[in-house]
């Protein structure tokens, strides 16, 4: 089946679909995204999704292209045209396009680009065996709160880390703490069983995985501490997990070559990943 973009007002078959050179997203890097998982055909968290997509269009201050009823009206269309039943729906909002001047141009249109997509299950030994992750500086810009399309950070560290044969890149502020992978949340098990994140602020992206993952966590009488944790206790975790609109929640193994506790996929991450998924096919 040929796969189907919306763009600016239109549905393109996405093989075709096409940008303005001129694009502030091209040229600048100068738009906002967000991602929204798909789960037995309909949106999960589509509100938490919008609510974060809203923040950093305002942050930026860029226009919001269109009402959150028409927007959805969209995604349920691009949904249904590309057969998505299990997958994710990308949004991704850039200024528009204009002559390229750094500062922002008056009276211009934003530019709207949906896309909905299938998505494999991941790899059964990949959740029986645990993903690696590898840590590294982090790099980003001091507005990671704000879900810009500039990446370019995120996409070093992910090939570094793929590089060294890991899946994910766990990124170390100048204080020797853990922000976040490089395009997910971080977590870890102490030895006394208590979860460990970082509470929200400029130096991370609000995950919605992790928010929801935070929730159940309480539903399920688990004591969860919103505090940065460092390299070293990270090393010498219980369990180790990473959260994401893609991977859920997931067992994180070896970090830096070091095995997280036994070494093995915990039960808290397990019990964590299943009740995560519940409400997300809710
Ligand atoms: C830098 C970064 N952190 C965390 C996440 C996880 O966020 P979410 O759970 O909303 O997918 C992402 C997802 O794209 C990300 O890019």
């Amino acid at each position: 089946m040929a796969r189907i973009a919306y763009i600016n007002g239109r549905y393109v078959p996405q093989s075709r679909a096409q940008v303005a050179v001129e694009d502030r997203g091209y040229l600048f890097s100068d738009g906002a995204y967000d991602a929204i998982p798909v789960h037995n055909g309909h949106l999960s968290f589509a509100d938490r999704h919008l609510d974060r997509l809203d923040r950093s269009l305002s942050e930026l201050r860029i226009a919001r292209p269109m009402s959150r009823a028409a927007l959805l009206q969209v995604a349920h269309e691009l949904i249904r045209r590309n057969g998505v039943r299990n997958g994710g729906l990308y949004i991704q909002v850039t200024r528009g396009v204009a002559p390229r001047d750094h500062k922002f141009p008056k009276g211009v249109k934003p530019s709207l680009l949906m896309m909905a997509r299938k998505w494999k299950a991941p790899a059964p030994d990949l959740l029986s065996r645990g993903a690696t992750v590898v840590t590294m500086p982090d790099q980003r810009w001091a507005r990671r709160d704000i879900k810009s399309i500039s990446l370019i950070a995120n996409v070093l560290a992910k090939q570094a880390a793929a590089e060294q044969g890991a899946f994910e890149a766990w990124l170390i502020d100048d204080g020797g703490m853990v922000t976040e992978g490089s395009s997910t949340s971080a977590w870890i098990v102490t030895a006394t069983g208590e979860l460990v994140t970082r509470p929200d602020g400029t130096e991370i992206l609000p995950g919605i995985t992790r928010s929801v993952v935070a929730e159940v966590a309480r539903d399920l009488g688990l004591t969860l501490q919103l505090r940065p944790f460092s390299r070293e206790e990270a090393y010498a975790a219980r369990e180790a997990f990473l959260t994401s609109t893609s991977n859920f929640v997931l067992a994180i193994t070896r970090i830096d070559g070091k095995p997280v506790g036994n070494g093995k996929p915990g039960p808290i991450v397990a019990r964590l990943r299943e009740a995560y998924l519940s409400v997300a096919r809710a």
